[in-house]
């Protein structure tokens, strides 16, 4: 119980700061003068798909099968791979027992068809539909997935690959989505992370219990400055494993919905490269990838965005809701896996040496840079708290939980066209990754230190006790949510409400 205590000292911490920092912006803030935006060369082609959402028995290798929730019948759903610049048109037909919506996570779509409910749309009821219409206006690797209950309705299964060519042309890839499944060994689902508090399954309990210790890999630096593996754990050290605080953990782990031999190798061409694109439709899990051999590997894009330099690690330490697109090179003609390995569970995706080697063209970013804000007072500041006076925890910004299913003030109103800095200020003892939609994050000054290189990213890792600078380019109007992609904490209150007019 000693961990509780010091939790509780650090949560009073955190609600002080927090009550100290609640400010808000009744007008637009101010900001440099317009920016401009990359404009989208639309291609004229219009792809439209159906997709349908609805409970499916799931198959994660022969013999272990799972109520999941699927789109279109499989985990993850129907992939759309599209051009940049083309009209995109999704006709979501529900059928599933309770509403549902699509988020089209890191694609700039308009305000109304972002997917969040009761701030984009109201949700879509069992046997309803909607379409979504928007042009695609950058490249790179995304992802949708549902936005209502997203603890339960992800977790469940319903996320899909949403790829992005570039206009220039395709890039030979492979695709995976990483994910966990918290399953009894008949396959079936244990209900909430409240549920499994309740429960002495000590072979669960070892399968979450990693968040809490250190990583024994290597960790590597990302540019922007967040501690990837290694040490990144670190915050999570000093207190035992709660389900409330730390997410939704399992020991089952997937590539494509796949676990075990089930899961399909990766083909690169003998003496090339291939494109592996990355995603973490993860609840709460940090996704670590290693070569099985130790060769390093290159990460040439973040959230859909190319590093302006490449980084080589000999792990892929991926939070939720990220993507990375990783260069798999050939070295020596024999084929060779990544791995996970968990306490609970782990995960080979095997990489075959077949098929052509093609070009690999680049994918160079023209996402405009951020101005110098580092020395301008933050227009929006973020302070992550937490209540743990509810059970189960409640999840606070500025002190405030958000309201699910009612109306929420925005937390700052930004003037459309401008480029304003957001403070995340984490007064817990776990990292959160803060996603914002509808436009970019560039992490501008970690504890005040510039990170080593400047680029976009749609989910910002704020680390325990850390602040955070990003600057964003307030460039698409209406309303959006900033919330926590722990998806539990999301649900239990990390968001709020940001106004761009
Ligand atoms: Cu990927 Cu609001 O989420
Ligand atoms: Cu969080």
């Amino acid at each position: 119980m000693k961990h509780r205590y010091s939790w509780h000292l650090l949560a009073c911490a955190a609600l002080l700061a927090a009550a100290f920092l609640i400010f808000r912006r009744p007008g637009p803030a101010p900001g440099p003068a317009e920016a401009p935006a990359p404009t989208v060369k639309e291609t004229g082609v219009t792809r439209t798909y159906d997709v349908v959402a609805a409970p499916v028995a799931w198959e994660l290798r022969p013999g272990l099968v799972t109520d999941a929730y699927a789109y279109d019948g499989t985990v993850p759903g129907t992939e759309i791979r599209v051009t940049r610049g083309d009209r995109v048109k999704v006709t979501l037909t529900n059928k599933l027992d309770e509403p549902t919506t699509i988020h089209w996570h890191g694609v700039r779509v308009p305000a109304g068809m972002d997917g969040v409910p009761m701030v984009s749309q109201e949700p879509v009821p069992p046997g309803g539909t909607f379409t979504y219409e928007f042009v695609v206006p950058d490249a790179g690797t995304f992802f949708y997935h549902s936005h209502v209950h997203a603890d339960e309705q992800v977790d469940r299964g319903l996320y899909g690959a949403f790829i992005v060519e570039p206009a220039e042309g395709a890039i030979p890839d492979a695709v995976i989505a990483l994910d966990d499944w918290l399953l009894d060994p008949s396959g079936k689902r244990l209900d909430t992370v409240h549920t499994l508090a309740e429960t002495e399954a000590d072979n669960l309990l070892d399968s979450v219990s990693e968040s809490v210790r250190p990583a024994t890999a290597a960790g590597h630096m990302m540019p922007d400055g967040t501690m990837m593996g290694g040490m990144a754990h670190q915050g999570m050290m000093h207190h035992a494993y709660d389900p409330n605080m730390n997410g939704r953990y399992g020991g089952t782990l997937t590539a494509n919905g796949k676990t075990g031999d089930a899961v399909a190798p990766i083909a690169v061409p003998p003496g090339g490269a291939r494109l592996l694109r990355l995603i973490n439709a993860s609840n709460a899990m940090t996704h670590e990838l290693k070569a099985e051999d130790g060769r390093l590997l290159e990460i040439v894009a973040v959230d859909g965005t190319a590093l302006p330099k490449p980084i080589k690690t000999g792990a892929l330490t991926l939070p939720p809701a990220k993507r990375f697109d990783v260069l798999l090179r050939d070295a020596d003609g024999k084929p060779w896996a990544l791995l996970e390995k968990r306490d609970a569970g782990s995960l080979r995706i095997p990489v075959a040496i077949s098929g052509e080697a093609g070009p690999m063209p680049s994918f160079a970013s023209d996402a405009p840079a951020p101005p110098d804000l580092r020395r301008r007072a933050p227009d929006a500041v973020v302070a992550v708290g937490t209540d743990r006076m509810m059970d189960p925890t409640t999840w606070t910004i500025n002190g405030k939980p958000y309201d699910m299913e009612g109306e929420n003030d925005p937390l700052a109103t930004f003037a459309k066209g401008t480029w304003v800095k957001i403070r995340f200020m984490n007064g817990t003892p776990m990292a959160h990754p803060m996603h914002l939609h509808g436009q970019f994050m560039t992490v501008i000054a970690r504890d005040g230190k510039a990170p080593s290189q400047s680029y976009r990213q749609d989910v910002v890792v704020v680390r325990p006790n850390e602040t955070v600078d990003v600057a964003v380019l307030a460039d698409n109007p209406g309303d959006w949510v900033l919330h926590c992609h722990n998806l539990e904490h999301e649900e239990h209150g990390l968001m709020a409400k940001i106004r761009v007019e």
